[in-house]
């Protein structure tokens, strides 16, 4: 690779971590920062070295197909790579790396904010206020449900999974139960579960025990509407539902049915199948709370996924591999 290779940012980032790139490399940002078309994409990936994108951008088989691809890494903004077509991009030899750890907790975070927006019907009780409909106290107005004593289960018992379950069980007293179809690697207490957390052993055994779901498995063929009519049958009527993963783990209109029926008492969501947009039938639901992708959204975390992409470009030119290699 030259000297200073061209490195493509497609999305605007905080001005610390726009700074390093610039100061290390031959930059195209993205000034407008307006999602790129297919046809930008297909453009750039001809010509620069080095894409810095995140989850906005949908890089497919067809952008690898052509002649002319320059694009030898992309350092994906973001833990999740579903956005990214990885067999296509790895037989065009074409690395993938992408930002993990760095996010864990703010999202663990926003997963248990979902949770207890949810269940004390904070995102409704709020638009009531707004709305100027709230007539005063009373014994009975709004009530929710309790996090004491209830059973979270979680889908997926990755990072993430496990922070949402540590953080449950130490601020809520929450027992936690959790399935995977493969046990994760668990060799470090900073970051595993609680140790009282049980594996069950499938998913409508989960589901039909848990009063509150939270997914955190990745988004993959396999995972595509795991919540959907039929599972989300098998929560109990007083359940929450809460998705901080990936939309297309859940079938949404499904959600909504189930939703709007009260076939369970609330779900709490922070990304969607077709983001950024979100289906009417879910957004004209009260007992839904809707937040748009914030799990990672922290200063201090945004901070950090740009520096660990960038570590990771850095890596890749120094002709190391990089410390957090998807796929080569
Ligand atoms: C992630 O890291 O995957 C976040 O959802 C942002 O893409």
């Amino acid at each position: 690779m030259s000297d200073r290779p061209i490195v493509a940012v497609t999305r605007k980032l905080t001005p610390e971590v726009e700074a390093a790139i610039g100061s290390r490399y031959d930059v195209r940002f993205n000034r407008t920062d307006i999602a790129l078309s297919t046809e930008q994409i297909t453009q750039l990936m001809k010509q620069v070295d080095i894409m810095l994108c995140t989850v906005t951008d949908k890089i497919r088989a067809e952008h690898v197909s052509g002649s002319g691809v320059r694009v030898r890494l992309l350092a994906n903004f973001g833990v999740g790579v579903n956005h990214i077509e990885r067999d296509a991009i790895r037989h065009a030899g074409i690395a993938i790396t992408n930002t993990p750890d760095v996010l864990t907790e703010d999202t663990a975070d926003i997963a248990l904010g979902l949770m207890l927006m949810s269940m004390r019907r904070m995102g409704e009780g709020e638009r009531h206020v707004r709305t100027g409909a709230w007539s005063g106290w009373r014994p009975t107005h709004m009530l929710g449900r309790s996090t004491r004593g209830k059973t979270l289960g979680i889908v997926g018992y990755g990072r993430i999974g496990r922070a949402m379950a540590r953080a449950a069980a130490a601020a809520f007293g929450m027992r936690v139960i959790w399935y995977a179809p493969r046990a994760p690697r668990m060799d470090d207490a900073a970051t595993d579960g609680p140790a009282d957390a049980t594996r069950v052993d499938s998913l409508p055994e989960l589901l039909q025990r848990a009063d509150v779901v939270s997914l955190h498995c990745p988004a993959t063929a396999e995972t595509r509407h795991l919540m959907n009519a039929e599972t989300l049958a098998m929560m109990q009527p007083t359940a929450y539902l809460v998705n901080t993963a990936r939309g297309d783990i859940i079938d949404e209109y499904a959600l909504a049915e189930t939703l709007r029926e009260r076939k369970i008492a609330g779900a709490g969501l922070d990304v969607y199948e077709f983001e950024p947009s979100v289906v009417a039938e879910l957004r004209e639901l009260e007992n839904v709370v809707l937040l748009p992708h914030q799990g990672s959204g922290t200063i201090e975390t945004r901070e950090r996924m740009g520096m660990r992409a960038l570590a990771n470009i850095d890596a890749f030119v120094d002709g190391n591999v990089p410390p957090d290699l998807v796929t080569w």
